[in-house]
Order: C-alpha cells, then structure tokens, then sequence
C-alpha cells in the first residue's frame, strides 16, 4: 500500500479538444498537473502526477489494467469500451449524443447500420428489436449512408453541422454523453486518502458548488 502510494499519480487524458478542458478540471479540483511543452510529448512527468495522453478509445484500457490510476473518458467511449472502471463524476463537459442517423425522408426497414460503436449499436439494436446488420467503421460513417454502404448510421451528434452538410438527419437518440472522470478499482482502495477527496472536490465543481472553506 505504501508502494501506490509514493510512486505519483498516474492520469491517462484523451489527446483532442477534450485535453485542455479535462486539464482544467483536474487542476481546479487541486490536481496541479502540467504538461511539457511539444506537441509529440506522449508522458509528462509532474510533482502532482504523470499525464499520459492517447486516443479517447484507449483511456478505459489504460485505466482498467492499472497503468493509469485515474482518467477522463466521454460516457460513449466508455461504453462502447465495455470496461469495469469506477466512474464517479460527471464532470459535464464535451456533451453530445449517440444517434440513429439516416438520410433525410429516408423510409423503410433498416438493415445495416455502421458505425465506429459496434457493441452499443448492437445492444440498441437487440433493445428495439432489429435484426439490422452492424458495420465497424473507423471514423467519418456519416459517409456509409451517402454511398449506400450502409441504410443509417450510429454516431455522434454535437452541433449536428455534419449532419446538414450531408442531408442527413437524427431518427433516433440512442444515448447522451459528457467526459466522465473514471478510477481503475485497485486504486481507488490503493490510494484512497488522495482519490476519495479529489473525488469529491471534481464532484463538488461540476455541480457548481465552491471548495469548502480550508
Ligand atoms: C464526430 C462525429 C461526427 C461529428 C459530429 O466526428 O463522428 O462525424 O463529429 O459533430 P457535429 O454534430 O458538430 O458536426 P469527428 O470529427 O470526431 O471525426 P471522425 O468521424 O473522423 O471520428
């Protein structure tokens, strides 16, 4: 126990527009993390915790096999991820939605779907009692339906501009996300004098509530 607790602490943040606000949270909840100056910096070693930065999709990984103490994941990706973490704050930024997206006036059965989220696709579609085939995609799956690779698509929606420029439109909203703050299980036992108040702290500021005073 001693062992978690002196090495420092290890946050895994998705590189992207989510990274400066993620950093932000943290930072007014205590965690004073830097980041070394570069671009191409993947680990950045601080007084207050290492900051490991990758792709959205690989933040639960690192979390859930201990390599990342803590990180900040979007609710979809965590999901879609299947992975055990503890997820204890909504801290209520980089909202979107997951949704059913077809062409504009389209009508009729659907019967492929893609997507970059095949497994909460899958779970959608056994919940509405569709037999659709599920078509993994990349990125950019908006594109599936223009060339008739697929009748719709589930993605996400944030200003919903993607979807104007290519004439398409929401049929069905699937799930609403915002980046969560997400624990690996161990260390919330390992380290919890450091986590439990940094829990409560990111709790107490996407509520809009002041630190309690010192
Ligand atoms: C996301 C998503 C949509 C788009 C929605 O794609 O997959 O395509 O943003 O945003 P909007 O409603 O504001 O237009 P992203 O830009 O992350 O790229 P990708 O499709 O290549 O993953």
């Amino acid at each position: 126990m001693a062992d978690a607790q002196a090495r420092p602490l290890v946050v895994a943040l998705p590189k992207g527009r989510v990274l400066d606000q993620a950093l932000d949270a943290l930072r007014s909840a205590g965690l004073d993390l830097r980041l070394d100056a570069g671009d191409r910096v993947l680990r950045h070693t601080g007084r207050a915790g290492t900051v490991i930065v990758m792709r959205n999709a690989d933040v639960p990984i690192y979390v859930d096999l201990g390599v990342a103490d803590v990180g900040v994941v979007g609710k979809d990706v965590l999901l879609e991820s299947g992975s055990r973490v503890y997820e204890p704050v909504d801290l209520g930024f980089a909202t979107c939605r997951m949704s059913l997206i077809r062409p504009l006036g389209a009508r009729g059965v659907v019967r492929r779907v893609a997507t970059k989220y095949p497994r909460v696709t899958a779970s959608y579609l056994a919940r509405v009692g569709s037999t659709a085939e599920v078509v993994a995609l990349k990125g950019n799956v908006e594109l599936a339906c223009l060339t008739g690779l697929a009748d719709a698509v589930v993605d996400i929606v944030e200003t919903g501009s993607t979807l104007v420029a290519n004439e398409l439109e929401e049929v069905d909203l699937i799930l609403r996300s915002s980046a969560r703050f997400v624990v690996n299980r161990a260390a919330l036992k390992l380290r919890a004098r450091e986590l439990k108040p940094l829990i409560a702290r990111l709790r107490r500021a996407a509520a809009g509530e002041d630190p309690p005073a010192e």
